[in-house]
């Protein structure tokens, strides 16, 4: 066995468990230390090999000195915190999608991450469902032939899913790089919500090997009915001369192809795609592969977010990479519509309170 890796997590809410329970798991590393702003999530932390606890996740880092620094925090706590990771000498900063509120604060981000040098992966571990990996390698193998389109639909809001519907939109089309974005978004009403964000926003993205990459997220999108669980209803796949490909979150997945119809099992489950996205961690430390996680890759995920609600509320093509930063969040507040957003389904109302 390689060197085993020092570990601290920041948020022991249900993420925080997440991965304190799966670094725990991993023989490659041990839980050293623990923090939570509310004492109450520290009480019951001899599960995770006794490991040092505190309120003040700095001092806690100052004190025990991870190697790996994970933080899982409502979405509005992030650049402070990589800081602190930076700060503490960890080599690999981990945490939960989205990278950022605005792509101000991501470009924040990314500088403190290129200054310090330290290894960031960010949690779209949905790609290790046995059904998201059948989709790539089907994609992978050429059986579709040219592929031109890429596509992913959510039920729920951008800033909980369009993170993770955009990485894998990327992975189906080879990690391609995006030149521009066109959108347009609806509805205020999530404006207020931790995950602020439109009601619904679609748009286009233009990949630089010439695939369209298509998507949307939130109360306009098409019901997956195939999927009972509402956060599940997302569909993402690619299309091309000689068929397609798609992954149901909660529903499998099919494609068809010259050869014919396939189809299998899988949804989305924490228990099954933590594993290999912490051990995946220890392979890049070790100096094996770079994490498909891996913060540059997000950090471009997160760019065409911000791109498309630039584009839905300025007009327009957006051209990518963004050149300079913003609070598009701000943006959202100031300029979208009043008029109540049109939903794609009645299962979508309870959500939405429409
Ligand atoms: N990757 C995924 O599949 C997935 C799924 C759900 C949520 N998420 C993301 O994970 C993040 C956390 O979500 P959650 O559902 O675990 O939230 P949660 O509310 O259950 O937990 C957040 C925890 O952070 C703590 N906290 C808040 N501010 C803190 C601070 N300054 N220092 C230390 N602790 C602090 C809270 O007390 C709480 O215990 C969000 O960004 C969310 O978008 C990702």
């Amino acid at each position: 066995m390689g060197e085993r890796y020092r570990v601290m997590v920041v948020g022991l809410g249900k993420r925080g468990v997440h991965h304190a329970t799966a670094f725990h798991a991993n023989p490659r590393f041990s839980v050293v230390g623990l923090s939570d702003v509310d004492e109450g999530k520290l009480k019951d932390t001899a599960r995770f090999g006794n490991p040092s606890t505190g309120t003040d996740p700095a001092a806690l880092a100052r004190m025990v000195k991870p190697d790996v620094f994970c933080f899982c925090t409502p979405p509005t706590i992030r650049y402070d915190l990589v800081k602190i990771g930076v700060e503490s000498g960890a080599r690999l900063i981990a945490f939960e999608k989205p990278v950022a509120m605005s792509s101000a604060e991501a470009m924040r981000i990314k500088a403190l991450l290129d200054k310090g040098g330290a290894k960031a992966v960010v949690s779209h571990q949905h790609r290790y469902g046995a059904h998201y990996r059948k989709t790539a390698e089907i994609i992978e193998s050429g059986a579709l032939g040219r592929v031109h389109t890429v596509y992913a639909t959510a039920s729920g809001w951008m800033l909980h899913m369009a993170s993770h519907l955009i990485d894998y939109m990327r992975w189906f089309n080879g990690g391609a790089d995006a030149q521009w974005v066109m959108a347009q978004a609806a509805g205020r009403g999530k404006l207020t919500d931790l995950h602020a964000s439109p009601d619904y926003i679609a748009g286009f993205i233009q990949f630089a090997n010439g695939v369209r990459g298509v998507l949307e997220c939130g109360a306009g999108a098409p019901d997956v009915p195939e999927v009972d669980y509402w956060w599940r209803k997302c569909r993402m796949g690619a299309q091309g001369s000689d068929g397609f490909a798609e992954v149901l979150t909660g529903g499998g997945w099919r494609s068809v192809t010259k050869t014919g119809c396939s189809s299998g099992e899988g949804s989305m489950n924490y228990d099954q795609d933590m594993p290999q996205y912490i051990q995946e961690m220890a392979d890049w430390l070790d100096g094996a592969a770079v994490h498909p996680c891996n913060f540059e890759s997000a950090y471009k995920g997160h760019e065409i977010m911000m791109a498309l609600v630039r584009s839905a509320m300025l007009g327009g093509q957006v051209a990518l990479p963004l050149a300079s930063g913003m609070d598009e969040l701000a943006l959202l507040k100031q300029k979208l519509p009043e008029a109540k957003v049109l939903l794609s389904t009645p299962v979508n109302a309870k959500e939405y309170g429409v």
